[in-house]
């Protein structure tokens, strides 16, 4: 039995949590959930964001699966999401977003894999505000070492994976030294790569040619900011925010979640979808080497996102969340 620490998060992370433990027990998994919460929940509760037995549960486990995190607008408490992958230099975030059979979209033939750096650039943390001048900065650094990690993890993803090609992403046309610098490691490190065609893209030219022409695209790496957006654009091609999973992936430790908030328009009622957080589960399952426990869970999800009537009402269905679980259950 492995191990894994279960974040349920806030709004809707519980209930979706709860779908993926009763597919992950009705397939019989062998992995066990040590629960920590982290987040509003635990702050209005006992007034800490990130629990220290939440740290410790992620120093000890390694792996963790992660329901969303609320975080307030303006001035209030730091991203728990950014404070993790901080604390624990996950650098690589990984987002694959693939066209689904039965989900009705503008493209059918989506499937890129987006590598987001997830530590640096505008989230780095280093903000000011001069009360003074009425001048706020946030300032966006990125190091070579982090541009170097994220481009190799995007390139070894790609050659292990058979991709064809690896587009790199920046506005280096504005952004001289932050924009060169990035390019620079994702040229460097393409040179190892002969046999998989390297290009860049502007981000605001990514955009057109995304909505455009997505079927073009097979891996593509870029900083935070750029990666935040572009994720969620990319959700918007293959089906919306309830079906694309994620990972956060360090050298020694990786947490998956969905890229999805916490949706608090929709929390509480058990309409949400939990593809997204199941998807992320299996790609944790591929990460912990229970591979057949994955293909096994992932043909049963889709052959139930296969038939609309059977899905939530976000892709078209009347499915509860629950009722959606039980409707992968049964063919399991
Ligand atoms: P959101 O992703 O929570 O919701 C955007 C829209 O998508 C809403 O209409 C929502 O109902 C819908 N949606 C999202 N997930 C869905 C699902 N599984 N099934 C059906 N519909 C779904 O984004 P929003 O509203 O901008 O953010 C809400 C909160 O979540 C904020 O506090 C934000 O900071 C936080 N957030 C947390 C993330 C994380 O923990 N990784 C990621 C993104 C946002």
């Amino acid at each position: 039995m492995k191990q894994v620490t279960l974040i349920p998060g806030d709004g809707i992370g519980p209930e979706i949590t709860e779908a993926v433990k009763a597919i992950f027990s009705a397939a019989n998994v062998p992995v066990t959930w040590e629960e920590e919460n982290a987040g509003q929940t635990t702050f209005d509760a006992m007034g800490e964001l990130i629990p220290t037995t939440l740290i410790a549960s992620l120093e000890k486990n390694r792996v963790a699966l992660k329901g969303p995190i609320t975080t307030p607008v303006g001035k209030g408490f730091k991203s728990v999401n950014v404070q993790l992958r901080q604390m624990f230099d996950l650098y690589s975030n990984v987002r694959p977003a693939k066209t689904t059979k039965g989900i009705e979209t503008r493209f059918d033939n989506v499937n890129s894999v987006l590598f987001r750096e997830n530590t640096e650039g505008l989230y780095s943390g280093l903000e000011m505000f001069d009360e003074r001048l009425q001048i706020s900065d946030s300032v966006a650094r990125l190091t070579r070492v982090g541009c170097r990690k994220i481009v190799r993890a995007a390139f070894a993803y790609a050659d292990k994976h058979g991709c064809k090609r690896v587009t790199a992403v920046h506005k280096a046309n504005i952004l001289k030294s932050a924009g060169a610098l990035f390019l620079d490691e994702f040229n460097t490190t393409a040179k190892e790569y002969p046999h998989i065609q390297a290009d860049d893209k502007i981000i605001d030219n990514m955009c057109m040619q995304l909505v455009a022409k997505p079927e073009q695209f097979d891996v593509i790496v870029t900083t935070n900011l750029f990666g935040d957006i572009l994720s969620d654009l990319c959700a918007g091609l293959v089906g919306g925010l309830g079906v694309v999973a994620g990972a956060n992936i360090g050298d020694d430790m990786a947490i998956f979640e969905a890229v999805h908030g916490s949706a608090p328009d929709i929390a509480g009622r058990g309409i949400a979808n939990p593809t997204a957080l199941l998807r992320s589960a299996i790609m944790m399952l591929h990460h912990i080497d229970l591979k057949e426990e994955a293909d096994r869970i992932e043909v049963a999800l889709e052959a139930t996102l296969a038939n609309k009537e059977e899905c939530t009402g976000d892709l078209g269905g009347k499915a509860s969340t629950m009722q959606f679980a039980q409707n992968i259950i049964s063919k399991l």
